[in-house]
């Protein structure tokens, strides 16, 4: 497996249970990119690629679990997926439906919180339903919280927050000197979760797709060519290994930070 362009040999299962055990990341994130490809490399239809893709969706849910990671955050569909096909894009809704439908008794039962991130007002009312039934049965659930982000955006996330704001502006609830990066913050997706540490792109190309921008400010990116459904269990703890390997400085210097941590 080719893996991140810095660091070219996999780590050892002892040197991923070392390095996890340092630094577990709070929140990942995940652009889980490759399923077309994925299909059409075995000379199947696209739709088999996002199949298969369910059972990777799986895989990394129990092991997020299992790492002691708080937030897990899938791409699921972006607010510029409708431009696919209606063909693809009609399976993607009813893969969805079925998915949501078939998976939650699991993720209850495994203490799983589920919480949709995006505009899914554009979504077949069947599955909004399906989605607020979903997220109510999961409420309490504290093991993880699995956003899925579907006709998600950064910008729209972005934009919804400011507009929120600005109404409270216009209708006099607060000043615009209240408009603070806290304010928004506060109105953004997944507001009461921690920052995203480490966003992953699967499939080999290195953008974020208009994936989560605010609240992934710094964010260690880790992209790999691996295609989504063959992102396997050791996949996923390499790419977490890969984090806690990095020094992660935040505008100090890097001595600053290793003085920190001599003190701790
Ligand atoms: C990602 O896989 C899943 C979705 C966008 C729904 P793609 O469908 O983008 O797969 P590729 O990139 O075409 O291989
Ligand atoms: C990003 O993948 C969206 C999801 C994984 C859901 P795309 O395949 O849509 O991204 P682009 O179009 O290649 O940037
Ligand atoms: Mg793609």
């Amino acid at each position: 497996m080719s893996i991140d362009s810095q660091s070219s040999s996999e780590f050892t299962p002892e040197e991923v249970a070392e390095l996890v055990k340092l630094s577990t990341p709070k929140h990942v994130a995940i652009i889980m990119d490759g399923n077309g490809r994925w299909a059409q490399a075995q000379g199947k239809p696209r739709v088999m690629g996002h199949r298969a893709g369910v059972k990777a969706v799986r895989r990394v849910v129990s092991t997020a679990r299992e790492m002691g990671i708080d937030s897990l955050t899938l791409f699921a569909f972006s607010s510029e997926n409708w431009r696919r096909p209606d063909k693809e894009v009609t399976l993607l809704m009813e893969l969805f439906f079925t998915v949501l439908q078939r998976e939650i008794k699991l993720l209850h039962k495994n203490g799983v919180r589920l919480n949709i991130i995006g505009d899914i007002s554009r979504f077949p009312e069947r599955l909004q339903k399906q989605i607020a039934s979903a997220e109510a049965k999961t409420a309490d659930n504290s093991e993880l919280i699995l956003n899925v982000a579907a006709n998600y955006g950064g910008r729209w996330d972005i934009m919804q927050a400011a507009q929120t704001l600005a109404k409270k502006v216009e209708s006099g609830e607060m000043n615009s000197s209240q408009f603070t990066e806290e304010a928004l913050n506060e109105h953004l997706c997944m507001q009461n979760q921690p920052e995203v540490d480490l966003m992953i792109r699967t499939g080999g190309d290195f953008r974020i797709s208009n994936f989560i921008l605010w609240q992934a400010a710094y964010a260690e990116l880790v992209f790999t060519d691996t295609l989504w459904p063959d992102f396997d269990e050791n996949a996923f703890r390499q790419t977490v290994a890969i984090f806690a390997s990095r020094q992660r400085r935040f505008g100090l210097t890097g001595c600053q930070i290793e003085s920190m941590q001599a003190q701790k």
